[in-house]
């Protein structure tokens, strides 16, 4: 039974409660954090350094960081757009931090208000400075199946994307079905061209559960030799900029579903329901 190590990187107190419609207190987002500390995942992203006029509910991103307990052997990840974030994340002592770009041009726009170059562009100087002081960097391709702007995406366009931030130095790349329009069968497509480009070793699946597929489309990706899932205590979350982008795919679901095939997480299940109990008392306040 046994298949081998599988990791969920949990992005709830980012992806989660970014779009979250009650203003969720810091002292709340600190104390989901520590109770996910505990819970035995090695990264958890919790900050992101963008602007509070676009994403308001990420506003105290550097008191969250501050408040933490912070657990030994655990990296706590902030989303960058940009220099300005990249410095504001460094400056709050985040262990890591990611950059996003997207396969379609339609929801870069909308999303960081630039094109896919400008975003690289904008990327370029933010990996320079994290070589310099060894920041680990990861990156997100955003609407790898399909884009609420501009429809369909074909797979080739994802891994130019995914190509592009790996060349850069990103240490990891994730795949993320922003909209979870993905399907088994088109998220193996996707990952045939990606897996050309970027070793699967270094490929992470972030699948949103809008159409309820989230898990089987985690399989078609276990099956292809990805063995890093991003997933969200409570199943909360989404995108402000995404319409539809409801609900990552819940920590809890996905742990218990690897766990059941045989895969080794090293996570805490009662801590993880624990900790998706509080996720969803703090969407409704
Ligand atoms: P802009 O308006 O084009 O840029 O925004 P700007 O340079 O003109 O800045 C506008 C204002 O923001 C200025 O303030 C800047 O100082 C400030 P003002 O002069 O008006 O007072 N500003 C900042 N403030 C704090 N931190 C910063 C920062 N940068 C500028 N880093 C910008 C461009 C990229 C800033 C904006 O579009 C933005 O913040 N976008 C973020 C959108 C976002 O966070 N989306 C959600 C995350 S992506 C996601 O969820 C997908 C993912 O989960 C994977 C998947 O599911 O697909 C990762
Ligand atoms: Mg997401």
């Amino acid at each position: 039974m046994d298949k081998g190590v599988c990791e969920i990187f949990e992005v709830g107190p980012r992806d989660g409660l970014q779009n979250e419609a009650r203003e969720i207190p810091v002292a709340e987002k600190v104390a989901l954090i520590d109770v996910l500390s505990r819970a035995g995942f090695s990264r958890i992203e919790v900050a992101s350094f963008v602007s509070p006029k676009w994403v308001p509910q990420m506003a105290g991103s550097g008191e969250v960081l501050a408040g933490i307990k912070r657990a030994e052997g655990v990296r706590y990840a902030a989303l960058t757009p940009n220099m300005r974030g990249y410095e504001d994340a460094v400056a709050a002592r985040a262990d890591e931090i990611a950059i996003f770009a997207s396969a379609s041009e339609g929801f870069s726009q909308k999303n960081i208000n630039a094109s896919i170059d400008e975003a690289f562009e904008r990327f370029a100087p933010i990996l320079e400075e994290a070589r310099h002081v060894d920041m680990p960097v990861r990156g997100y391709v955003s609407c790898v199946i399909e884009c609420p702007y501009d429809g369909a995406i074909a797979p080739a366009q994802v891994a130019a994307v995914a190509d592009r931030l790996f060349a850069m130095g990103c240490y990891e790349v994730s795949l993320g079905d922003t909209i979870g329009a993905g399907t088994p069968d088109t998220i193996a497509k996707m990952l045939l061209a990606v897996r050309d480009v970027v070793p699967v070793g270094r490929l992470a699946g972030h699948f949103h559960d809008t159409n309820g597929r989230a898990i089987d489309n985690i399989d078609a990706s276990l099956s292809m030799g990805v063995r890093v899932f991003d997933a969200a205590v409570g199943g909360l979350g989404g995108c402000p900029f995404a319409p539809g982008a409801a609900g990552n795919v819940a920590t809890e679901a996905v742990n218990a579903h690897l766990t059941a095939l045989g895969y080794e997480t090293g996570l805490d299940q009662e801590l993880i329901e624990e900790a998706a109990t509080m996720a969803r008392q703090m969407r409704n306040g």
